[in-house]
């Protein structure tokens, strides 16, 4: 049974992508978001558990989807067709779940971690969104976790002067760029601390406060450390990430 569980949450609406379809399902290349972000998980030489977080109308989508993209990246799991109004739908083999998303990205995670195996010891929180991630990000972010015990995320040196700035406009400050990392996922973290943080969060209502989950560790008290991202793991937020996604897939496949 695997020890690591990738969560892919993708049960967002894609409110500043501006597209029909939830995000995860806009098409890049004729694939869906989630479609290329899994090939990511599906590449990792570790063998894991994923489970895919979607709207709740999609979970069926995302049941025939992952299926799709396990059978093409030569993964031995099967994704069988579940009740598109179940929760939480697991497959015969168990290693491919799908579930159906939250009203903000933490309750995204918290169906997820819902439906974790048993077995699992470490857990990936990985963007669909960030649907052009390395597999091999992936992997190191798992060696890390294991080599330190601490949560580990990916980040990467902030190449632009930042200022701090009153409503005005008025400039306030500079920000020393040398301590600022911008940071990526997949989010790593031993099962067992990123629990141990989401009911400590919970219990002192830090829940709202904290947006990611390398915060609400942190918050809670434990290490978190960062190791170096890569440029394809960046968020498609905008219509001009998704040109970027399309630019770049035209270019590896020139
Ligand atoms: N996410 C999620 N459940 C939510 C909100 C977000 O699973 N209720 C996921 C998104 O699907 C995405 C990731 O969290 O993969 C990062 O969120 P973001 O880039 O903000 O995506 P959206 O919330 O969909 O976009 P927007 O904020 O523009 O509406
Ligand atoms: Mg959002």
């Amino acid at each position: 049974a695997p020890t690591v569980a990738v969560i892919v949450v993708a049960a967002g609406s894609g409110t500043r992508l501006g597209h029909a379809e939830p995000k995860a399902f806009v098409l890049l290349h004729m694939r869906p978001l989630l479609d290329h972000a899994l090939d990511s998980i599906f590449g990792m030489n570790e063998s894991v558990q994923v489970v895919v977080v979607v709207p709740g109308d999609r979970v069926a989508d995302a049941h025939a989807l992952a299926a799709r993209a396990a059978a093409r990246n030569g993964a031995p799991a099967s994704a069988g067709p579940g009740p598109a109004a179940a929760s939480v739908t697991p497959d015969p083999a168990g290693t491919i779940t799908i579930v159906a998303g939250g009203r903000t990205r933490q309750e995204s995670v918290d169906h997820g971690l819902s439906a974790l195996l048993p077995s699992i010891e470490v857990v990936l929180v990985h963007d669909a969104a960030r649907a052009l991630t390395p597999a091999a990000l992936c992997d190191q972010v798992v060696a890390a976790v294991r080599a330190t015990g601490h949560g580990i995320i990916p980040g990467l040196p902030v190449v632009d002067t930042i200022k701090r700035v009153a409503a005005s406009g008025a400039i306030l400050g500079t920000v020393d760029r040398s301590e600022l990392s911008a940071v990526q996922t997949p989010q790593g973290f031993p099962r067992a601390m990123l629990e141990a943080a989401r009911t400590w969060a919970a219990a002192n209502g830090r829940f709202e406060a904290l947006t990611d989950d390398a915060a609400l560790v942190a918050d809670a008290g434990h290490p978190v450390t960062v190791i170096a991202g890569h440029p394809l793991a960046f968020k498609i937020t905008t219509p001009e990430d998704l040109e970027r996604a399309d630019l770049l897939l035209h270019a590896a496949a020139a």
